[in-house]
């Protein structure tokens, strides 16, 4: 949001009058003195006018959490445990899902309270790879690597998924690697080849691989390093 606007929303006073004391010096971002009304301020930033605290900094937030089986990706159920559930009661209000897995699916959900970073980590457009370890009902079809990189024809949202990879491991197990995050994505391209998903585990999305010495249900922050590459 532009400096003015947080200072004339949050000061109650006109557009006018917060450019006059942000012109004046009277406004600081994060300590440091700001004369520039379109200066672009996030959430997180610490936001003062004469002193007086207009906007509190907020600690921005990014982790990684090791999914259990039977937790539903989602911040309220119920039915189903959570994985809001956990984290600490003062951490999960503020957490939100940055690319859901199925309640079945286990291994790497990050949960952050940065939205413009999470967008970026799953928008559809931005395509960044996102990689599953899945394991199949029947042997993986000979045909599987050319249908999965011709893209899957999707009905319901009438479009066809982006060129997807596929290693195969074993006869009934496969690394996939996919660029978007349809809703069930990875079971409806099995489906769509007459197969069907037994497990799925996501090993890494971008840069940010899951510690497998992360157990199930145990989280860590994310390193800087892995904030930077989304
Ligand atoms: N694709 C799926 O089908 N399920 C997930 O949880 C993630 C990707």
């Amino acid at each position: 949001m532009k400096l003015s606007r947080i200072v004339s929303n949050q000061n109650g006073v006109s557009r006018k009058r917060a450019n006059a004391l942000i012109a004046t010096g009277r406004v600081s971002v994060n300590g440091k003195v700001c004369r520039n009304p379109q200066h672009d301020v996030s959430e997180f930033c610490g936001v003062t006018a004469d002193g007086d605290v207009i906007q509190q900094a907020r600690p921005s937030l990014y982790l990684m959490l090791n999914k259990p089986v039977g937790y539903l990706s989602a911040t309220f159920d119920d039915t189903h445990p959570t994985v809001l559930e956990l984290f600490p009661p003062d951490l999960k209000h503020d957490l939100h899902i940055g690319g859901r897995l199925d309640r079945a699916s286990t291994g790497l959900l990050i949960l952050t309270n940065d939205g413009n970073w999470s967008r970026r980590l799953t928008e559809p457009e931005i395509k960044i790879p996102k990689v599953y370890l899945v394991t199949t009902e029947q042997p993986i079809a000979e045909e599987t690597h050319r249908r999965f990189s011709e893209g899957i024809w999707f009905e319901y949202e009438q479009l066809t998924t982006s060129p997807a990879q596929i290693e195969v491991l074993q006869e009934r197990e496969a690394r996939v690697t996919i660029y978007e995050g349809r809703y069930h994505q990875v079971k409806r391209m099995f489906h769509a080849v007459g197969n069907r998903v037994t497990s799925l585990h996501r090993e890494r999305m971008g840069e940010i691989r899951l510690n497998e010495e992360l157990s199930p249900g145990q989280y860590r922050t994310l390193t800087a390093a892995e904030i930077a590459s989304v």
